[in-house]
């Protein structure tokens, strides 16, 4: 009960209390009692997770709906984010699942979204498809108003030219920090952060699964003479159902006209004893 407790309460501090929540939650291995706690809270999440498998039309505002809809947002992400362009969801307005007679199962989504790293640039309608597999990762198709493929700012260009050779590396860690709080020039790195962890949300992603991006425990620039950054992260990625922080290491480039692409991608175990997530979802990213 103790482990809900601070579960919910850190939740509704969300990531203020982050670092807290894993020193007192997630060395789950420390503490056998707190250990069993986490792990019924688990089980009764995924119980919940499988009554939700509903078809037909589904209520826009419940977790199955919105879980799709973020599993769509990943890949926006993963096709059109950069520095100062990361989606999040703002509303589904429709949603329908149902099983696939050849295995899996299929959404239709209405939603809307917002860039994050420029609220003032208002909503954009979106329509996609969300595929759940038996095995591996989900697949998508959408179709946002306005949306281009490739379509870069000088905004980004500068960005580019400030970081790109850099008298020293750029190195930074806990981000947002402990308050929640970040300086202005780190929030484009935030924004490429979850752009890239967005790849691996994807990728392990499933309709027991909503991930989301939780924090930035540091990050090393790679020098690169190359027209792009290059910037390993360790990025901290947060699963509601189970509660869990998941813990990846990854290599990503960025560059106006290339977009964000992961290079390398790993994860990190937090125990000894610790399997890798959706195991079968996991293969290595490339480009
Ligand atoms: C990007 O799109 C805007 C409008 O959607 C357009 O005005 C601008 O010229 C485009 N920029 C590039 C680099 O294509
Ligand atoms: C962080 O944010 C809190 C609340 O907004 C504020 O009181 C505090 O001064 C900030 N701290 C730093 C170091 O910016
Ligand atoms: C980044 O953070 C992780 C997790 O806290 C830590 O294990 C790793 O050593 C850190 N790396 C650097 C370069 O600070
Ligand atoms: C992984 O895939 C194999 C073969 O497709 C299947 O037998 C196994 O049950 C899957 N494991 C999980 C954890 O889904």
């Amino acid at each position: 009960m103790f482990c809900f407790v601070l579960l919910v309460f850190s939740l509704f501090q969300l990531t203020p209390a982050l670092p807290v929540y894993q020193k007192h939650l997630l060395s789950c291995c420390e503490s056998a009692d707190l250990m069993n706690n986490c792990l019924n809270t688990i089980k009764e999440s995924e119980t919940e997770a499988d009554a939700e498998m509903a078809t037909g039309d589904l209520e826009p505002t419940h977790f199955p709906a919105r879980r799709a809809a973020k599993v769509a947002l990943h890949y926006i992400n993963t096709q059109h984010g950069s520095p100062f362009k990361v989606f999040g969801l703002q509303t589904v307005h429709k949603a329908r699942a149902e099983a696939v007679e050849t295995g899996g199962r299929k959404y239709n989504l209405d939603f809307s979204v917002i860039n994050w790293a420029n609220e003032g640039s208002g909503l954009l309608s979106c329509t996609a498809e969300v595929f759940f597999p038996q095995n591996g990762p989900p697949e998508v198709q959408y179709n946002c108003d306005g949306l281009q493929k490739v379509n870069f700012t000088s905004e980004e260009t500068d960005f580019l030219q400030k970081y790109r050779e850099p008298e020293s590396p750029l190195t930074a860690q806990y981000i947002p920090d402990s308050y929640g709080n970040m300086t202005d020039e780190m929030k484009p790195f935030w924004h490429l952060a979850r752009v890239a962890a967005s790849f691996i949300m994807l990728r392990e992603s499933s309709e027991k699964t909503e991930l989301n991006m939780a924090q930035v425990a540091n990050i090393t620039q790679q020098v690169t003479h190359e027209n792009e950054l290059k910037l390993n992260y360790y990025v901290l990625l947060h699963d509601m159902p189970s509660q869990e922080i998941i813990h990846w290491k990854l290599l990503m480039s960025w560059s106006p006209d290339g977009g964000v692409r992961v290079l390398n991608s790993e994860w990190q175990p937090k125990c000894p004893h610790d399997v890798p997530p959706n195991d079968n979802n996991t293969e290595p990213v490339s480009n």
